[in-house]
């Protein structure tokens, strides 16, 4: 997979994508990230590349040139399967969704900052709109590296131990049940013994009323 991100700061998503499984996943040659300095397509000299909104208000707006020029000179060299904005009023990012674009080949995310980007940019070019919670970050590179970060662990190859993603919270609708390792005993607290018995079955059947029931607790909304 290639993952195109376009960004005014770079440097912010250089180490969170440099590091542990992105790292193994590039190694891998199954992940290849581009990062792109919007800087570099500015309208003029001084670098720039917003400007103040129409009708008044406090705030910044990435202007279309900018934007357009990267976004179609990358258009002419690849087909891309979604160009995703990174935006508080997009689409909550979820699990199946990671697990939908974890297919794709190209993949292009547009990273934000101040106002956000100019409307007529989200009309033209973009596929996808995608929040990671409600809450306003400053730019969308941290959100960026999330959905890197989510997606690229889900290419076939990328983890070591193939079933290691299945099993992880929110992958077939529930929480991850409690894991325990060494020691048995542990300040006074106990492993379950039936992870001591080596009955799989078993094993199964406590780990899926785990997940059940810690799903029932904290997150009653996922069991509708
Ligand atoms: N940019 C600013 N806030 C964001 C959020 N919550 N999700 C995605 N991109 C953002």
């Amino acid at each position: 997979m290639r993952i195109d991100i376009v960004t005014l700061l770079p440097e912010l998503l250089e180490s969170p994508l440099n590091h542990s499984i992105m790292q193994r996943a590039k190694e891998r040659g199954l992940l290849n990230i581009h990062l792109h300095q919007l800087r570099d397509y500015a309208i003029n000299k001084h670098g720039q590349v917003d400007d103040m909104q129409y009708g008044g208000g406090a705030g910044m707006v990435i202007m279309c040139e900018p934007l357009s020029k990267v976004i179609e000179k990358l258009k002419s060299e690849r087909e891309y399967d979604e160009i995703i904005y990174l935006t508080p009023d997009g689409k909550t990012f979820q699990q199946k969704i990671a697990n939908t674009l974890s297919l794709k080949n190209n993949l292009m995310m547009i990273c934000g900052h101040y106002k956000g980007i100019d409307q007529r940019i989200r009309d033209l070019y973009i596929t996808l709109e995608i929040s990671i919670g409600d809450y306003v970050l400053s730019g969308g590179e941290l959100a960026a590296a999330i959905l890197v970060d989510s997606i690229g662990r889900l290419i076939p190859g990328v983890l070591n131990d193939e079933t290691s993603a299945l099993t992880d919270s929110h992958q077939d609708g529930l929480l991850a049940p409690p894991v325990y390792t060494r020691p048995a005993e542990f300040k006074g607290l106990n492993v379950p013994e039936v992870l001591l018995n080596g009955n799989f079955k078993l094993i199964d059947e406590w780990r899926q009323d785990q997940a059940i029931q810690r799903t029932e607790e904290r997150r009653p909304d996922l069991m509708e």
